[in-house]
């Protein structure tokens, strides 16, 4: 079995990134012993919309650094970058052949952040996107996909074009299915917690905990967040959206279940206690996680890891990509 997924180096990464995206790739790392991994810095993805050059050099590093930190194990997991496999590009070119424009068109993704675009003009990626990334996937023959709940019109259009370039030119491609996690899969604002946790949507600093935020700073941030006047802590997203994102962070980073936490907490008559307890626990957990990724950032270590992931990458997307340009009657020589 074959998972693959990449994230996009277009922000800081957050504690929402950790818990919907990075953390869930290091559990299914860890359960699934007989599964191959590649996991990737979607840079391409980045220049759908305009980036700073020194920014964007900085963050693929980031995040590499990060993945690694944060607990994926290079011997198990290939890691590398987009851009350094240039397969990606070459099969999203066969993607963008096998779609229809109105298929894209349709992507709730490619409507939302058009609209940001108007002024400046919206780039030709922008709309194509859903291609490279059915090509990123494709590739590599994944069997699952693990991504954000805004990913999973993506990959039902890859599905689609998976089944599509089958039937016109013959089994060529696995059909790969999405896999979204159950709990964390929306970490919401510590400030306005029935909005998502995202740095680019808050308007005070209170409202996100970024993984590379000082520890004092992100213990503040968790005593910070508004709660409700109730002090009993249990889970109800609709009646205390507070303490339920506070409970989901306190779940996934501990591995515990809601209820044993609730049951933790069922005398307490304030939410000091619980508060404290869970600003401990993200801070030590960010902490752990920073002092490695500071180790790697210096290193040798993380190139050697990269370059690494980039041999086996384009050991296996050079040997797809003959096969599907052989398909279609791209290739002058078998
Ligand atoms: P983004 O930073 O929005 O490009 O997202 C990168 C990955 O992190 C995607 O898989 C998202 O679904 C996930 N993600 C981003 N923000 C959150 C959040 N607040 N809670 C859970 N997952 C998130
Ligand atoms: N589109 C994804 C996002 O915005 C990132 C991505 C690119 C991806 N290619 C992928 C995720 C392939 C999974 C598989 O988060």
């Amino acid at each position: 079995m074959r998972l693959v997924s990449g994230i996009k180096p277009t922000g800081d990464l957050t504690l929402g990134n950790y818990i919907g995206a990075i953390k869930q790739f290091v559990n299914l790392q860890n359960e699934l012993k007989d599964a191959e991994f590649f996991i990737f810095v979607a840079d391409l993805h980045a220049i759908t919309t305009p980036q700073d050059k020194q920014q964007l050099k900085k963050r693929v590093r980031d995040i590499a650094a990060m993945y690694i930190a944060c607990g994926l194990d290079p011997n198990r997991v290939n890691l590398f970058i987009q851009s350094e496999v240039l397969e990606h590009p070459l099969l999203g070119y066969i993607m963008e052949s096998t779609a229809y424009i109105g298929e894209m068109e349709r992507m709730t993704q490619y409507k939302e952040k058009k609209q940001k675009q108007l002024k400046d003009g919206v780039r030709t990626s922008l709309l194509t996107y859903p291609a490279l990334m059915a090509a990123d996937i494709l590739l590599y023959d994944a069997d699952i996909v693990p991504v954000g709940d805004d990913q999973v019109q993506h990959l039902e259009l890859t599905r689609t074009l998976a089944e599509r370039f089958n039937s016109l030119y013959g089994e060529t491609f696995v059909v790969p299915k999405a896999y979204t996690p159950k709990v964390g899969a929306r970490i919401k604002s510590l400030q306005e917690p029935t909005k998502k946790m995202s740095k680019s949507e808050s308007e005070s600093e209170k409202a996100y905990i970024l993984l590379l935020d000082n520890i004092n700073q992100i213990k503040n941030k968790i005593r910070s967040a508004v709660t409700d006047n109730e002090a009993k802590i249990y889970f109800d997203e609709k009646n205390k959206p507070g303490i339920s994102n506070l409970l989901t962070i306190y779940a996934s980073l501990t591995d515990s279940s809601i209820e044993d936490i609730v049951k933790k907490y069922e005398n307490e008559t304030s939410y000091q206690k619980f508060k404290e307890d869970l600003a401990e626990i993200v801070g030590s957990t960010i902490e752990k996680i920073q002092t490695r990724y500071y180790e790697l950032i210096k290193s040798n270590e993380l190139d050697e890891i990269l370059n690494q992931g980039r041999e086996k990458a384009q050991f296996i997307a050079k040997r797809k990509m003959t096969k599907v340009l052989n398909r279609i009657g791209l290739l002058r020589q078998k």
